[in-house]
């Protein structure tokens, strides 16, 4: 079913289809445990009956019209406390393939695992990683990327059709992505840390700017300054620096 040209050295050299599956990343995850398996395989469906988001949220996609797929990877040489530069390449990844599809937008990354195109949420990301002591054995990536969903029920999401006004082939904005993806990924093997951690706090949503966070159940005014390298958000509240942990921490839409 996909026939992709991607120009890739590993990601998505294996890749299956599914017509349908509950999840890719339980996919995926499955596979990976076979013996044979490739860093970089990858498993895509046009229909997830029971796709899973962040926080315990679903992830309820039109069937067909979105990349809903999820990438396997062998990521041993980061340890755990690293484990948020995953997060980071993919995101950025995520960035050099919109910025090719969707030129001119205000492309951000809303931490920790959104991708927001003219403010507006295109891309989920939830990542899976299964540690081995000070190792990481397994990591799952799964995204899920509107490209020509034309309606949405929650007025905060968009697909890279509805801001270019035409329709993609499903296949080329894969490519792309591996490609940007597997790009990004390299990065980090080569132990680009301070460059990756720099160009993805330039992408950062909302940096510098004054914005209303929920913070324990209260409302409370901050400027984003970046992230630590395990992944907090540095947020600027009160003239004092404050670090927040995933779900420690939601944006005030
Ligand atoms: C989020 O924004 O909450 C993250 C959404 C991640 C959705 C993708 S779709 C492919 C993969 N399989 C899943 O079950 N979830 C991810």
């Amino acid at each position: 079913m996909y026939k992709i040209p991607a120009n890739t050295l590993f990601m998505g050299k294996q890749l299956v289809y599914v017509p349908e599956c509950h999840s890719t990343n339980d996919e995926v995850q499955r596979l990976m445990q076979q013996k044979g398996s490739a860093e970089g395989m990858v498993v895509i469906t046009a229909n997830q009956t029971a796709g899973r988001g962040q926080r315990g949220s679903a992830w309820i996609t039109e069937p067909g019209k979105n990349l809903t797929l999820s990438i396997g990877l062998k990521p041993n040489f980061l340890t755990p406390n690293f484990q948020f530069y995953l997060s980071m390449v993919v995101s950025l990844g995520l960035h050099d393939c919109l910025t090719r599809l969707v030129p001119g937008a205000a492309l951000h990354i809303k931490w920790p695992n959104d991708f927001m195109v003219n403010d507006k949420k295109v891309c989920g990301i939830l990542i899976e990683n299964q540690l081995v002591g000070q190792r990481i054995e397994r990591s799952v990536v799964g995204i899920g990327l509107n490209v020509n969903q034309q309606f949405f029920a929650w007025p905060h999401a968009t697909s890279i059709s509805l801001e270019t006004a035409r329709l993609y082939e499903l296949n080329e904005v894969l490519s792309m992505l591996l490609e940007s993806i597997e790009a990004r990924y390299l990065q980090l093997k080569a132990n680009e840390y301070g460059n990756i951690k720099i160009m993805y706090e330039h992408k950062l949503y909302g940096l510098n700017v004054l914005r209303e966070f929920t913070v324990d159940q209260q409302t409370k005014a901050g400027i984003i300054k970046g992230v630590t390298d395990e992944g907090k958000l540095k947020v600027l509240i009160e003239d004092e620096l404050h670090y927040f942990a995933f779900k420690e921490i939601s944006y005030a839409y």
